[in-house]
């Protein structure tokens, strides 16, 4: 007999089963009167391009097809081709000024999905204005930025939360689980790798960064980081310091753990894997898709896996974008704490500095970090190499 560990709720991404399977609703799109009777939210978007087109419009869309009450009143877009085609598809009053939208129209909450290097001016102007903020990661490009609109939201009693969609992932989300209740508490090791298959962009701050603040969501915070790195085939178009890194963690709990992480092996999707090591169990998440169990000697392994995931399954559900700004309005309507904090957003910037200061000085660096020197370091080793910001 194996151990649910409380996960009752837990649906791995799919349709509740009382509703598919007691009231015949396989999509879960029927009547929810719970969910219906939610205050609504009014949000607003800033930059309507890739990520917001692929990943939140069509996550907003599902949620108010399963009843949540949330409504994108307006967005933001420079670019007249994309203004145009979301408005069209999606509703909503297109601006090309983010700010005569934040002084025109009635919403509540601010999703900014524009460039990095806009985050800053974006969620200042929006905490400015009195919105909610949910903001891309990175959280911005520069750690005092980080700390300024953090310590802005916090002084206006606004919510800021930092995109960390992996942190809802189902995997994600019952592994966690495991280290908080059993059988992974208080975990010794872990190891994470990570693919991002991209050279264009850039390593550390595109993709590696959703497995730094995953690590510190699963492990607790880090204590320090000693980073190796190569740029084995210079190819990066943005010129970016290295290609592939190899980090060694010690956490403040006092566990260890390794992320390796590589741009080199191109690749139309990002990969990665996961594993937490406790005493007598261990798990392991391949490619936010399979959680692996190992319970011990006496227990039989469990896995878990997505049983259609083409069909029911959508990306913006079992890539946790749904589920990030469900709690979004949910922490906004005050009836639920974020899952992550403008502040987990510095943290996971702050362990993204550390790499690159390790990087440059060839040795290990201890956190916390002072954000003006670790900024000046980071950014001398980023232009070391011709790095076009
Ligand atoms: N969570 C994830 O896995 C994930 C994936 C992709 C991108 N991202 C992040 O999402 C953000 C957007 O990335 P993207 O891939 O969609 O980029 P993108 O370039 O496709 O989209 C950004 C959009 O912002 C618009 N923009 C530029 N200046 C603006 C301004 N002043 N006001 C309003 N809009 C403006 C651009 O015209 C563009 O359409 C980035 O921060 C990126 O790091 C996250």
């Amino acid at each position: 007999m194996t151990a649910d560990y409380g996960m009752g709720y837990d649906t791995y991404g799919h349709t509740p089963l009382d509703k598919a399977f007691g009231q015949g609703d396989v999509y879960g799109v029927a009547y929810d009167a719970a969910r219906a009777a939610r205050p609504l939210v009014r949000i607003a978007i800033i930059g309507a391009g890739g990520v917001a087109q692929s990943k939140y419009f069509p996550a907003v869309a599902r949620l108010r097809m399963i009843w949540e009450p949330v409504e994108i009143v307006a967005f933001a877009e420079p670019r007249e081709e994309h203004g145009r085609k979301v408005q069209a598809i999606y509703g909503g009053k297109w601006y090309r000024d983010y700010q005569d939208m934040l002084a025109e129209e009635a919403f509540q909450a601010v999703i900014v999905l524009s460039p990095d290097n806009l985050h800053a001016e974006h969620v200042r102007a929006a905490l400015d204005a009195g919105r909610h903020v949910l903001v891309e990661k990175p959280i911005t490009r520069s750690m005092p930025d980080a700390q300024q609109i953090c310590q802005m939201a916090d002084d206006k009693h606004l919510c800021l939360m930092s995109v960390a969609n992996k942190r809802l992932s189902p995997p994600y989300r019952r592994l966690k689980r495991f280290i908080e209740s059993g059988p992974l508490h208080n975990p010794a090791l872990y190891s994470a790798k990570f693919n991002l298959g991209y050279d264009y962009v850039d390593l550390f701050e595109s993709g590696t960064i959703h497995l730094f603040d995953l690590t510190r969501y699963l492990m607790g915070d880090v204590r320090s980081v000693y980073a190796s790195g190569v740029n084995r085939y210079g190819r990066n178009t943005r010129h970016y310091p290295v290609d592939s890194a190899a980090l060694t963690l010690e956490f403040v709990s006092g566990a260890v753990g390794s992320i390796t992480t590589s741009s080199t092996a191109l690749s139309l999707k990002p990969w990665e894997r996961v594993e937490v090591y406790g005493d007598h169990a261990w798990a392991a998440v391949e490619d936010q898709l399979e959680l692996i169990l190992y319970d011990g000697e006496a227990a039989a392994t469990q896995s878990w896996r997505p049983a259609v995931p083409n069909t029911l399954l959508f990306d913006e559900e079992f890539g946790g974008y749904m589920w990030l700004i469900e709690n979004f309005v949910q922490s906004i309507r005050g009836a639920e704490q974020p899952v992550v904090t403008g502040w987990d957003g510095y943290r996971a910037l702050e362990i993204l500095r550390a790499t690159q200061m390790s990087l440059h000085q060839h040795q290990s660096v201890t956190l916390p970090l002072t954000p003006d020197s670790a900024e000046a370091e980071a950014q001398e080793w980023l232009r070391s190499s011709g790095w076009n910001g």
